[in-house]
Protein backbone atom coordinates (compact mmCIF):
# COMPACT_ATOMS: atom_id res chain seq x y z
CA UNK A 1 0.00 0.00 0.00
CA UNK A 2 1.44 3.55 -0.95
CA UNK A 3 1.99 6.28 1.72
CA UNK A 4 -0.59 8.63 2.79
CA UNK A 5 1.23 11.22 4.62
CA UNK A 6 4.67 12.06 3.47
CA UNK A 7 7.16 14.30 4.83
CA UNK A 8 10.29 16.66 2.75
CA UNK A 9 13.20 17.61 4.20
CA UNK A 10 16.59 19.10 2.83
CA UNK A 11 19.77 17.88 4.76
CA UNK A 12 23.38 18.89 4.75
CA UNK A 13 25.10 21.29 2.37
CA UNK A 14 22.34 23.23 0.69
CA UNK A 15 22.45 23.48 -3.13
CA UNK A 16 20.35 26.14 -5.63
CA UNK A 17 17.36 23.44 -7.03
CA UNK A 18 16.32 22.53 -4.10
CA UNK A 19 13.52 24.93 -3.57
CA UNK A 20 12.13 23.55 -6.71
CA UNK A 21 12.75 19.70 -5.53
CA UNK A 22 10.74 20.76 -2.31
CA UNK A 23 8.04 22.30 -4.94
CA UNK A 24 7.66 19.19 -6.53
CA UNK A 25 7.22 16.45 -3.50
CA UNK A 26 4.60 18.99 -1.79
CA UNK A 27 2.68 19.81 -4.78
CA UNK A 28 2.48 15.87 -6.19
CA UNK A 29 2.13 14.61 -2.88
CA UNK A 30 -0.77 16.95 -2.64
CA UNK A 31 -1.83 16.01 -6.00
CA UNK A 32 -1.96 12.28 -5.39
CA UNK A 33 -4.92 13.15 -2.34
CA UNK A 34 -1.80 13.49 0.49
CA UNK A 35 -1.07 14.87 3.38
CA UNK A 36 2.09 16.13 3.16
CA UNK A 37 4.64 17.88 5.89
CA UNK A 38 7.63 20.17 5.56
CA UNK A 39 10.57 19.14 7.90
CA UNK A 40 12.25 22.10 9.04
CA UNK A 41 16.32 22.24 9.17
CA UNK A 42 17.13 18.73 8.21
CA UNK A 43 17.20 15.55 10.62
CA UNK A 44 16.84 17.64 13.63
CA UNK A 45 13.11 19.24 12.58
CA UNK A 46 12.02 14.89 13.10
CA UNK A 47 13.92 14.87 16.43
CA UNK A 48 12.13 18.16 18.25
CA UNK A 49 8.97 18.00 15.98
CA UNK A 50 9.34 21.06 13.93
CA UNK A 51 7.54 20.40 11.12
CA UNK A 52 4.48 22.16 9.09
CA UNK A 53 1.61 20.64 7.41
CA UNK A 54 2.20 22.20 3.52
CA UNK A 55 -0.62 23.48 1.16
CA UNK A 56 -0.30 24.24 -2.16
CA UNK A 57 0.48 27.69 -1.68
CA UNK A 58 3.51 27.04 1.31
CA UNK A 59 5.69 26.12 -1.64
CA UNK A 60 4.51 29.14 -3.80
CA UNK A 61 7.53 31.54 -5.30
CA UNK A 62 10.38 29.34 -3.70
CA UNK A 63 11.33 27.99 -6.84
CA UNK A 64 13.63 30.38 -8.36
CA UNK A 65 15.55 31.19 -5.52
CA UNK A 66 18.83 29.75 -4.40
CA UNK A 67 19.15 28.29 -0.39
CA UNK A 68 16.33 26.67 0.54
CA UNK A 69 13.17 27.12 2.13
CA UNK A 70 12.99 24.83 4.55
CA UNK A 71 16.59 25.26 5.90
CA UNK A 72 19.15 23.01 6.37
CA UNK A 73 21.62 21.22 9.02
CA UNK A 74 24.04 18.44 9.82
CA UNK A 75 22.54 16.57 12.58
CA UNK A 76 25.08 14.71 14.72
CA UNK A 77 22.03 13.74 17.16
CA UNK A 78 20.28 12.32 14.63
CA UNK A 79 23.26 10.24 13.25
CA UNK A 80 23.13 7.96 16.44
CA UNK A 81 20.93 4.19 16.97
CA UNK A 82 18.78 6.41 19.13
CA UNK A 83 18.50 9.58 17.25
CA UNK A 84 17.23 7.60 13.81
CA UNK A 85 14.29 6.03 16.51
CA UNK A 86 13.66 9.12 18.22
CA UNK A 87 13.27 10.52 14.61
CA UNK A 88 10.82 7.49 13.25
CA UNK A 89 8.72 8.16 16.78
CA UNK A 90 8.32 11.01 15.78
CA UNK A 91 6.61 9.72 12.30
CA UNK A 92 4.64 7.78 13.53
CA UNK A 93 3.22 10.09 16.12
CA UNK A 94 2.14 12.38 12.82
CA UNK A 95 1.17 9.49 11.15
CA UNK A 96 4.37 10.09 8.18
CA UNK A 97 4.67 7.24 5.92
CA UNK A 98 7.19 8.06 3.50
CA UNK A 99 9.74 10.82 3.73
CA UNK A 100 11.89 12.46 0.77
CA UNK A 101 15.08 13.15 2.05
CA UNK A 102 16.30 15.83 -0.61
CA UNK A 103 20.70 16.07 -0.15
CA UNK A 104 23.99 14.48 -0.43
CA UNK A 105 25.15 10.42 0.50
CA UNK A 106 25.78 11.75 4.02
CA UNK A 107 21.93 12.04 3.99
CA UNK A 108 20.93 9.12 2.31
CA UNK A 109 22.83 7.32 4.70
CA UNK A 110 20.53 8.52 7.01
CA UNK A 111 17.28 7.59 4.84
CA UNK A 112 18.60 3.68 4.75
CA UNK A 113 19.04 4.01 8.83
CA UNK A 114 15.24 5.36 9.19
CA UNK A 115 13.84 2.75 6.59
CA UNK A 116 15.45 0.76 8.35
CA UNK A 117 13.43 1.79 11.76
CA UNK A 118 10.08 1.57 9.77
CA UNK A 119 9.97 4.94 7.68
CA UNK A 120 10.22 4.41 3.94
CA UNK A 121 12.42 7.10 2.84
CA UNK A 122 13.92 7.80 -0.59
CA UNK A 123 16.77 10.31 -1.53
CA UNK A 124 16.96 12.85 -4.05
CA UNK A 125 20.41 13.78 -5.21
CA UNK A 126 20.94 18.11 -4.04
CA UNK A 127 24.47 19.17 -3.67
CA UNK A 128 26.57 21.02 -5.99
CA UNK A 129 29.24 18.72 -5.64
CA UNK A 130 28.10 16.20 -8.21
CA UNK A 131 29.92 13.06 -6.05
CA UNK A 132 27.03 10.92 -5.58
CA UNK A 133 28.25 7.92 -7.82
CA UNK A 134 24.69 6.00 -8.76
CA UNK A 135 23.31 9.60 -10.43
CA UNK A 136 25.17 11.67 -13.36
CA UNK A 137 24.02 14.66 -11.85
CA UNK A 138 22.97 16.41 -8.50
CA UNK A 139 20.69 19.53 -8.18
CA UNK A 140 22.96 22.49 -7.56
CA UNK A 141 25.47 21.20 -9.88
CA UNK A 142 24.75 23.36 -12.92
CA UNK A 143 24.19 26.74 -10.98
CA UNK A 144 27.51 26.30 -9.04
CA UNK A 145 29.05 25.61 -12.46
CA UNK A 146 27.60 28.50 -14.24
CA UNK A 147 28.61 30.79 -10.71
CA UNK A 148 32.46 29.48 -10.51
CA UNK A 149 32.38 30.73 -14.66
CA UNK A 150 31.48 33.59 -14.49
CA UNK A 151 33.86 34.78 -11.26
CA UNK A 152 36.77 32.92 -13.33
CA UNK A 153 35.79 34.87 -16.08
CA UNK A 154 36.07 38.14 -14.19
CA UNK A 155 39.26 37.25 -12.29
CA UNK A 156 40.73 36.40 -15.89
CA UNK A 157 40.21 40.37 -16.96
CA UNK A 158 42.17 41.42 -14.28
CA UNK A 159 44.94 39.10 -14.56
CA UNK A 160 44.83 39.62 -18.08
CA UNK A 161 45.79 43.13 -17.58
CA UNK A 162 48.47 42.35 -15.11
CA UNK A 163 50.42 39.70 -16.92
CA UNK A 164 49.77 37.32 -13.49
CA UNK A 165 48.82 33.79 -12.84
CA UNK A 166 45.48 33.40 -10.57
CA UNK A 167 45.16 30.16 -8.60
CA UNK A 168 41.14 29.81 -8.18
CA UNK A 169 39.95 27.40 -5.88
CA UNK A 170 36.73 25.81 -6.18
CA UNK A 171 34.01 23.44 -4.30
CA UNK A 172 34.39 19.80 -4.19
CA UNK A 173 36.14 18.10 -1.24
CA UNK A 174 36.58 13.95 -2.69
CA UNK A 175 34.92 15.37 -6.22
CA UNK A 176 37.06 17.35 -8.99
CA UNK A 177 33.57 17.53 -11.45
CA UNK A 178 33.79 21.07 -10.41
CA UNK A 179 36.95 22.21 -11.07
CA UNK A 180 37.42 19.96 -14.13
CA UNK A 181 34.37 21.22 -15.87
CA UNK A 182 34.87 24.80 -14.83
CA UNK A 183 38.93 24.40 -15.74
CA UNK A 184 36.81 23.11 -19.42
CA UNK A 185 34.86 26.25 -19.64
CA UNK A 186 37.25 28.56 -18.25
CA UNK A 187 40.25 27.26 -20.70
CA UNK A 188 42.55 26.75 -17.39
CA UNK A 189 46.12 25.74 -18.01
CA UNK A 190 45.96 23.63 -15.29
CA UNK A 191 43.14 21.67 -13.19
CA UNK A 192 44.36 19.69 -10.40
CA UNK A 193 41.14 17.48 -9.11
CA UNK A 194 41.51 14.79 -5.64
CA UNK A 195 40.77 12.16 -8.33
CA UNK A 196 43.91 12.58 -9.78
CA UNK A 197 47.41 13.29 -8.51
CA UNK A 198 49.84 16.56 -9.89
CA UNK A 199 53.26 16.60 -10.45
CA UNK A 200 54.07 20.61 -9.76
CA UNK A 201 57.12 20.57 -11.99
CA UNK A 202 55.13 18.41 -15.02
CA UNK A 203 51.49 19.69 -14.39
CA UNK A 204 52.39 23.17 -13.58
CA UNK A 205 55.43 25.06 -13.51
CA UNK A 206 55.93 22.77 -17.72
CA UNK A 207 52.66 23.71 -18.91
CA UNK A 208 53.67 27.34 -17.61
CA UNK A 209 56.71 27.58 -19.60
CA UNK A 210 55.23 25.69 -22.77
CA UNK A 211 52.46 28.28 -23.06
CA UNK A 212 55.18 31.14 -22.17
CA UNK A 213 56.86 29.93 -25.10
CA UNK A 214 53.98 30.49 -27.35
CA UNK A 215 53.37 33.63 -26.55
CA UNK A 216 50.89 33.51 -23.62
CA UNK A 217 51.34 36.22 -20.45
CA UNK A 218 48.54 35.31 -18.18
CA UNK A 219 47.59 32.37 -16.79
CA UNK A 220 44.31 30.47 -14.68
CA UNK A 221 45.22 27.60 -12.54
CA UNK A 222 41.72 25.78 -11.33
CA UNK A 223 42.42 23.82 -7.71
CA UNK A 224 39.72 21.65 -6.52
CA UNK A 225 38.82 22.35 -2.79
CA UNK A 226 40.04 18.46 -1.93
CA UNK A 227 43.77 19.62 -3.26
CA UNK A 228 43.54 22.14 -1.32
CA UNK A 229 47.28 24.55 -0.59
CA UNK A 230 45.85 27.14 -3.31
CA UNK A 231 47.40 29.74 -1.58
CA UNK A 232 50.57 27.97 -0.97
CA UNK A 233 50.65 27.31 -4.91
CA UNK A 234 49.97 30.52 -5.83
CA UNK A 235 53.35 31.51 -3.54
CA UNK A 236 55.05 28.84 -5.64
CA UNK A 237 54.44 29.46 -8.74
CA UNK A 238 55.34 32.98 -8.25
CA UNK A 239 58.95 32.15 -6.62
CA UNK A 240 59.95 29.56 -9.30
CA UNK A 241 58.57 31.67 -12.26
CA UNK A 242 58.41 35.03 -11.41
CA UNK A 243 54.93 35.99 -12.52
CA UNK A 244 53.46 37.45 -10.27
CA UNK A 245 50.86 35.48 -8.71
CA UNK A 246 47.19 35.33 -6.85
CA UNK A 247 45.44 33.27 -5.48
CA UNK A 248 41.30 33.38 -5.12
CA UNK A 249 39.34 30.74 -2.96
CA UNK A 250 35.62 31.36 -4.67
CA UNK A 251 34.07 29.23 -1.24
CA UNK A 252 30.39 29.66 -0.78
CA UNK A 253 29.40 32.11 -3.38
CA UNK A 254 29.07 28.54 -5.72
CA UNK A 255 26.11 27.31 -3.16
CA UNK A 256 23.82 30.16 -3.56
CA UNK A 257 21.94 32.21 -6.50
CA UNK A 258 19.49 31.32 -8.47
CA UNK A 259 19.32 28.16 -9.82
CA UNK A 260 19.60 27.46 -13.73
CA UNK A 261 16.98 26.08 -15.99
CA UNK A 262 18.38 22.69 -15.76
CA UNK A 263 18.67 22.64 -11.62
CA UNK A 264 15.03 23.55 -11.47
CA UNK A 265 14.34 21.03 -14.12
CA UNK A 266 15.47 18.18 -13.06
CA UNK A 267 14.43 18.78 -9.65
CA UNK A 268 10.85 18.94 -10.31
CA UNK A 269 11.15 15.91 -12.05
CA UNK A 270 13.43 13.99 -9.11
CA UNK A 271 10.93 15.20 -6.91
CA UNK A 272 8.12 13.85 -8.94
CA UNK A 273 9.65 10.88 -9.10
CA UNK A 274 10.53 10.62 -5.34
CA UNK A 275 6.96 10.72 -4.50
CA UNK A 276 5.50 8.69 -7.26
CA UNK A 277 7.84 5.86 -5.38
CA UNK A 278 6.35 6.59 -2.07
CA UNK A 279 2.71 6.27 -3.57
CA UNK A 280 3.90 2.81 -5.20
CA UNK A 281 4.37 1.62 -1.86
CA UNK A 282 8.54 1.78 -2.29
CA UNK A 283 10.78 3.20 0.18
CA UNK A 284 14.85 2.88 0.80
CA UNK A 285 15.33 4.38 -2.67
CA UNK A 286 17.58 6.94 -4.27
CA UNK A 287 16.49 8.81 -7.49
CA UNK A 288 18.86 9.28 -9.86
CA UNK A 289 19.52 10.52 -13.76
CA UNK A 290 21.18 8.13 -16.42
CA UNK A 291 21.26 10.29 -19.34
CA UNK A 292 18.67 12.36 -19.27
CA UNK A 293 16.33 9.54 -17.65
CA UNK A 294 15.06 9.98 -14.05
CA UNK A 295 15.67 6.40 -12.95
CA UNK A 296 15.89 5.19 -8.92
CA UNK A 297 18.15 2.81 -7.05
CA UNK A 298 18.34 0.75 -4.22
CA UNK A 299 19.85 3.50 -1.25
CA UNK A 300 22.23 0.61 0.27
CA UNK A 301 23.52 -0.47 -3.22
CA UNK A 302 23.31 3.37 -4.25
CA UNK A 303 25.95 4.24 -1.71
CA UNK A 304 28.26 0.98 -2.21
CA UNK A 305 28.77 1.89 -5.94
CA UNK A 306 32.23 2.97 -6.81
CA UNK A 307 32.43 6.96 -8.15
CA UNK A 308 33.69 7.35 -11.98
CA UNK A 309 36.20 10.54 -12.89
CA UNK A 310 35.63 11.37 -16.64
CA UNK A 311 39.45 11.08 -17.62
CA UNK A 312 39.25 11.52 -20.97
CA UNK A 313 37.77 15.18 -20.59
CA UNK A 314 40.68 15.94 -17.98
CA UNK A 315 42.71 15.07 -21.09
CA UNK A 316 41.39 16.92 -23.64
CA UNK A 317 40.97 19.76 -20.99
CA UNK A 318 45.09 19.94 -20.88
CA UNK A 319 45.28 19.61 -24.58
CA UNK A 320 42.77 22.62 -25.32
CA UNK A 321 44.13 24.95 -22.46
CA UNK A 322 47.48 25.86 -23.78
O1 LIG B 1 27.79 20.90 -0.33
C1 LIG B 1 29.03 20.47 -0.68
C2 LIG B 1 30.06 21.42 -0.18
O2 LIG B 1 29.80 22.70 -0.69
C3 LIG B 1 31.48 21.01 -0.48
O3 LIG B 1 31.91 21.35 -1.76
C4 LIG B 1 32.24 21.69 0.61
O4 LIG B 1 33.41 20.99 0.88
C5 LIG B 1 31.30 21.63 1.77
O5 LIG B 1 30.01 21.50 1.23
C6 LIG B 1 31.35 22.83 2.67
O6 LIG B 1 30.41 22.69 3.65
P1 LIG B 1 30.04 23.71 4.83
O7 LIG B 1 30.92 24.90 4.69
O8 LIG B 1 28.60 24.04 4.63
O9 LIG B 1 30.25 22.94 6.07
Amino acid sequence: MGAKTIAVLTSGGDAPGMNAAVRAVVRSGLSFGMKVYGVMRGYNGLLNGDLKEMNMRSVSDIMQHGGTALFTARSPEFNTPEGVQKAANMCREKGIDGVVVIGGDGSFRGARDLTGAGIPCIGVPGTIDNDIACTDYTIGYDTALNTAMEMIDRIRDTTESHDRCSVVEVMGRRCGDIALNTGVAVGALTTLVPEIPYDFQKDVLDRIRLAQSTGKRHYIIVVAEGVGHTQELAERIQKETGIESRATILGHVQRGGAPTLRDRVVASRMGYHAVELLQNGLGNRVVAMKGEQIVDFDITEALDMPRTFDEKMYRVSAILSI
